[in-house]
């Protein structure tokens, strides 16, 4: 298909829409998960934005919906990638770069701070080794302002989108090493970014050593890979690792030359999607209920961390 001619045939995401679903609640008497407590029920929500290249506007939209999210009692909001500024020139967003204690990261914290609200900032572009390369940083800041954990992207994007155009985020981008869980009110979180999402070891690593409940997966895809692969992915992720899926997506036309496929989702443990924006190009945000014990619930019935051979599949393969 011609991506201009469908891109013109789309509206330009307008409206703020607002959905609120209620995770389905497994409550089940569990006398074995003695590490769940009563109240580990969570309001949680997800962004769907179009980032320009500008950062005042792309601040007062993530300042709006925050306090609106506050208003609905959403305790833990995610941004997707790129959320504070997105380039439409090479080399645009290295200059921009600044390090986590600079004035863009302490906007955001204090608006974390002024509405008491977590927030997952997923791509931002910190300063990097050198003054030609930035990280590609997914940020956690806690109710009160303080950045909690931060995850440098590992896998970047350098890819020839099939009828698109070629991407090549190394050229300005250092790719992160370290994986990172972080403890959260909402349960232990994994940070990834975008790309990450399509090497599942990742996310095995998150969860069976680093013992994550709620994986973190703020995106841009490309409108191409995200009609192919966006929910399939998202869902096989939450499946196999047992776990909330929050996954915050740049949505629709950012500038002449990029276009994000959008969908914000939330997923519970057992694969099923508990919250979206009524379409995939609106700014807003979708609201669940996520809880913990349902993370529990489903690992004790099926218990794949404790059944995994992964070390003896490893050994049998490595003649
Ligand atoms: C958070 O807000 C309080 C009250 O307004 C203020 O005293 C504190 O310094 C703020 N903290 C941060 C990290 O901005």
């Amino acid at each position: 298909m011609a991506l201009a001619s469908f891109a013109a045939s789309l509206p330009i995401a307008a409206a703020t829409a607002v959905v609120r679903t209620r995770a389905a609640v497994v409550r089940r008497a569990m006398s074995s998960s003695s590490s769940v407590s009563a109240g580990s029920q969570a309001r949680v929500g997800v962004v769907q934005m179009t980032s320009v290249g500008d950062l005042d506007a792309n601040y007062a939209t993530c300042s709006r919906l925050t306090k609106e999210a506050a208003a609905a009692g959403v305790k833990f909001l995610c941004f997707p990638e790129v959320f504070s500024f997105i380039g439409s020139k090479d080399g645009e967003s290295v200059k921009i770069a600044e390090s986590l204690d600079g004035p863009i990261m302490q906007r955001y914290c204090s608006l974390a701070n002024d509405s008491s609200m977590w927030l997952s900032l997923g791509g931002f572009q910190e300063k990097g080794p050198d003054d030609s390369h930035q990280y590609n940083t997914h940020v956690l800041i806690d109710d009160s302002g303080k950045v909690r954990s931060s995850y440098r992207k590992i896998h970047l994007f350098d890819v020839d989108v099939p009828g698109n155009m070629v991407y090549k985020e190394s050229r300005f981008t250092t790719a992160g090493d370290t994986v990172v869980a972080a403890d959260s009110p909402f349960g232990r979180l994994g940070l990834t970014v975008c790309y990450d999402l399509r090497f599942p070891e990742i996310y095995q690593c998150l969860r069976f050593k680093h013992q994550a409940q709620v994986l973190l997966v703020p995106s841009a895809f490309t409108k191409v890979t995200g009609e192919a692969h966006w929910e399939i992915l998202l869902r096989a992720r939450a499946i196999e690792t047992q776990c909330y899926v929050i996954a915050a997506a740049q949505a629709g036309k950012h500038n002449e030359k990029r276009e994000s496929y959008g969908d914000s989702i939330i997923i519970d443990p057992w694969g099923v999607v508990i919250a979206r924006l009524p379409d995939r190009l609106s700014t807003g945000f979708a609201v669940a209920d996520i809880d913990l014990s349902k993370v529990e619930a489903v690992r004790t019935k099926m218990p794949i961390s404790e059944q995994r051979k992964f070390d003896s599949i490893l050994k049998s393969s490595s003649l």
